[in-house]
């Protein structure tokens, strides 16, 4: 029984292809478009299969034998229901690399059918959320009276159009932390949001010297973590930021609303969408090779303390691709099971099942600011 790949000639879908092949696998690549798919099977030598997500036969066909699902074809709130419904009634492990909130939601309400399947479902194995999720549990480790988390990305250079066709649709959404535990809307504009992170020491050299360190101005994100952190960690409150240019952080709070108003109207929605999906692609391999991403997390206890923690860790679309695949292996290692040791069935976290020291032994990742307890003060931009 063989592993598969949905999503295969997209673009982080080739880099994941990519990396699977130089690890030694031969995952069975998969998707719509028959022409795409062979050229990409041809070239590394893999199996392929060719159908679409929207006829649950065909889909169902698809994954005969197939042992676990990599589903790398998004915007993952329309891509993943069908592959993972289908994953569940053939006995399929299902992992993605979606960060959206509401598709990692839906997965979550899934437990209890994946339980009773035997099956693994762990969406959020690419940039985000693996080293946040990781990041979250050290922290916790650290302070384990934590109430509250933020975490922030700073990943510079351009996203892939897959990305940004997934921010467009994500927009009408608007911006959502968790606190007491639940999801709730917020206004980008809140003081609270206003705040600058430190992301630890400036890159002395190479390409991405005088970009990576130092306090930077962040605007608040809704990222995976508000759904995944919280089955980590327990942790009741969550903020989520991505780094911005100052400019931006004080422009997006009026042009937030209008463009979300824009692009709840579907037609506009798609018409954005079919244009970026013109221009193609993501960042070039050069970039890719010598880019770097920090990821920085915070958790207080609301009784004085706080921890904080920094990461350094390859390009983000490089390492969506190294630690995918290693996130595959990790679930199919899990999924062999023992007598000791039965399959942990269900709905889990990056973190939650492998680890929070799984994401240290990925190549080419660096603590830069280890989680210690100290006494709790918030810095204001
Ligand atoms: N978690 C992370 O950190 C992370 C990292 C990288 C990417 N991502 C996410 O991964 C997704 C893909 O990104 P990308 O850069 O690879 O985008 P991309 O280059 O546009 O590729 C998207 C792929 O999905 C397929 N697809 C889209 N809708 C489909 C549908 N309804 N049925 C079947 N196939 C469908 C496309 O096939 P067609 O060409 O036939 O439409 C294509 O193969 C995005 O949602 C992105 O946000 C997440």
């Amino acid at each position: 029984m063989s592993w598969l790949l949905y999503g295969a000639y997209g673009f982080t879908g080739r880099l994941l292809a990519e990396e699977a092949v130089r690890r030694g696998h031969r995952p069975i690549l998969a998707g719509r478009d028959g022409e795409r798919l062979r050229a990409l099977a041809r070239t590394l030598n893999c199996p392929h299969r060719v159908f679409p997500l929207d006829d649950p036969f065909r889909l169902e066909v698809g994954l005969r034998q197939v042992r676990a699902v990599l589903h790398a074809a998004g915007p993952f709130v329309e891509t993943s229901a069908p592959m993972l419904d289908a994953c569940l009634a053939v006995g399929a492990h299902y992992m993605d690399i979606t960060g959206e909130v509401p598709v990692f939601e839906a997965a979550f309400e899934q437990d209890a059918r994946a339980r009773d399947e035997g099956v693994i479902v762990m969406p959020g194995v690419g940039l985000d959320v693996i080293p946040t999720d990781a990041a979250a549990a050290l922290l916790q480790r650290a302070l384990p009276t934590a109430r509250r988390l933020e975490l922030a990305l700073h990943s510079p250079g351009r996203p892939s159009t897959g990305t940004l066709e997934t921010v467009v649709e994500g927009v009408p959404g608007g911006l959502l932390v968790r606190r007491k535990g639940e999801l709730q809307g917020a206004c980008p504009g809140d003081r609270e949001f206003r705040r600058e992170v430190d992301f630890g020491p400036e890159a002395g050299e190479g390409p991405m010297a005088g970009r990576l360190g130092g306090p930077r101005s962040v605007i608040p994100a809704t990222w995976g973590d508000l759904a995944t952190a919280w089955r980590t960690t327990g942790i009741p409150d969550i903020t989520c930021y991505l780094t911005a240019p100052r400019r931006q952080v004080q422009l997006l709070p009026l042009a937030l609303p209008v463009l979300r108003g824009v692009l709840k109207v579907g037609p506009l929605r798609r018409l954005v969408r079919r244009r970026l999906a013109r221009t193609g692609g993501g960042p070039d391999a050069e970039t890719r090779a010598g880019g770097r991403t920090r990821v920085w997390g915070r958790v207080e206890d609301g009784e004085g303390q706080a921890a904080e923690m920094v990461l350094e860790l390859p390009e983000g679309y490089r390492f969506t691709a190294l630690a995918g695949i290693r996130a595959l292996e990790g679930v199919l290692e899990l999924a062999g099971g023992s007598r000791r040791r039965p399959v942990p069935a269900g709905v889990l976290t990056p973190a939650g099942a492998l680890g929070p020291d799984w994401v240290l032994g990925l190549p080419e990742v660096e603590v830069l600011r280890k989680p210690q307890p100290f006494p709790a003060r918030v810095k204001r931009a």
